[in-house]
């Protein structure tokens, strides 16, 4: 009870102590945005990234090379969206995909030396054509009209690419409200560097500064539950989505003030 309900109560002696609030009764705290991180954090951060020097930028059908490539060394065969899903929703609704990337000349040493040779990857500017634009992480998505992931949104329309609708039965719903994460991934040669958490968290910054939508949705494996709790999202309980086998878990980060908080 507030203490100044107590206010009978002459001195301090007479009155209880002072108790939190029961943890569970508070929201959950919404993600720092880094730029009010304070800056020791951040270099803590950023230590591990050191000489990747990374930045994001919005995909389109010209990273679909990269994309696919990145999809398929990432995740389970029957997990991984196909080539032309990927090239469905880089087309279709590529302003909600960002990527992070970094950049290198094929001379270099370390990591993005080794990367630069093993494939081919396209120039930076037309100015230096030696030097790459190296993709390290990606994140796709596709708008809905449901709350959560459904099979339909995770779907494409098969007449895509001859007959765009606004609001085809399945897939990317313009008019939809809410963003659905469908794949988070960073190169494997670049793993526990902190570059899921920067991509996701600017990503979803970037969701939220935009008015995009109400909310992001995604399902995800229940070892992934508490990446996703650090960076905003609540997990809602198992999915009845099939794709890939199912056994998903729905989790789901509400937009403050959206107004309808409790329609999930
Ligand atoms: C998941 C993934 C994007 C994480 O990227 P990453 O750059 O390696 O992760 P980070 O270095 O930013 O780690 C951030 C935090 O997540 C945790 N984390 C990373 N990978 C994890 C995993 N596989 N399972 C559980 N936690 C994980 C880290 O321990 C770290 O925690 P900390 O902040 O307490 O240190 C990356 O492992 C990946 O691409 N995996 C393959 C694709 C995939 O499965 N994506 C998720 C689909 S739902």
């Amino acid at each position: 009870m507030p203490r100044d309900l107590l206010a009978d109560k002459k001195t301090l002696e007479e009155m209880p102590p002072l108790s939190k609030e029961p943890a569970a009764a508070s929201p959950p705290p919404d993600p720092m945005p880094l730029y009010r991180m304070p800056v020791s954090l951040l270099e803590e951060r950023f230590k591990k990234m050191k000489d990747l020097h990374p930045y994001a930028l919005l995909l389109n059908q010209d990273d679909l090379d990269d994309c696919d490539w990145l999809e398929h060394a990432s995740f389970e065969p029957h997990e991984a969206a196909s080539r032309e899903k990927l090239e469905y929703r880089l087309t279709i609704c590529g302003e909600l995909c960002s990527g992070l990337f970094s950049s290198a000349y094929p001379t270099e040493t370390g990591p993005l030396g080794s990367l630069v040779k093993a494939r081919k990857f396209p120039s930076v500017d037309s100015a230096d054509s030696d030097r790459k634009r190296l993709l390290l992480g990606h994140v796709i998505a596709t708008k809905t009209t449901s709350n959560i992931v459904t099979d339909s949104s995770m779907d494409f329309p098969s007449d895509w690419r001859t007959n765009y609708q606004l609001g085809p039965p399945v897939g990317h719903h313009e008019e939809g409200e809410t963003v659905c994460l469908h794949s988070l991934c960073i190169h494997p040669d670049f793993h526990g560097k902190g570059l899921g958490a920067v991509l996701l968290r600017g990503w979803t910054q970037r969701m939220r500064d935009a008015g995009i939508g109400k909310r992001i949705a995604l399902i995800c494996r229940e070892r992934f539950v508490e990446f996703y709790e650090k960076a905003g999202f609540k997990k809602l309980g198992p999915s009845a989505c099939k794709y890939g086998g199912g056994g998903w878990f729905d989790m789901v980060m509400e937009f403050e003030n959206n107004g309808d908080e409790d329609d999930i």
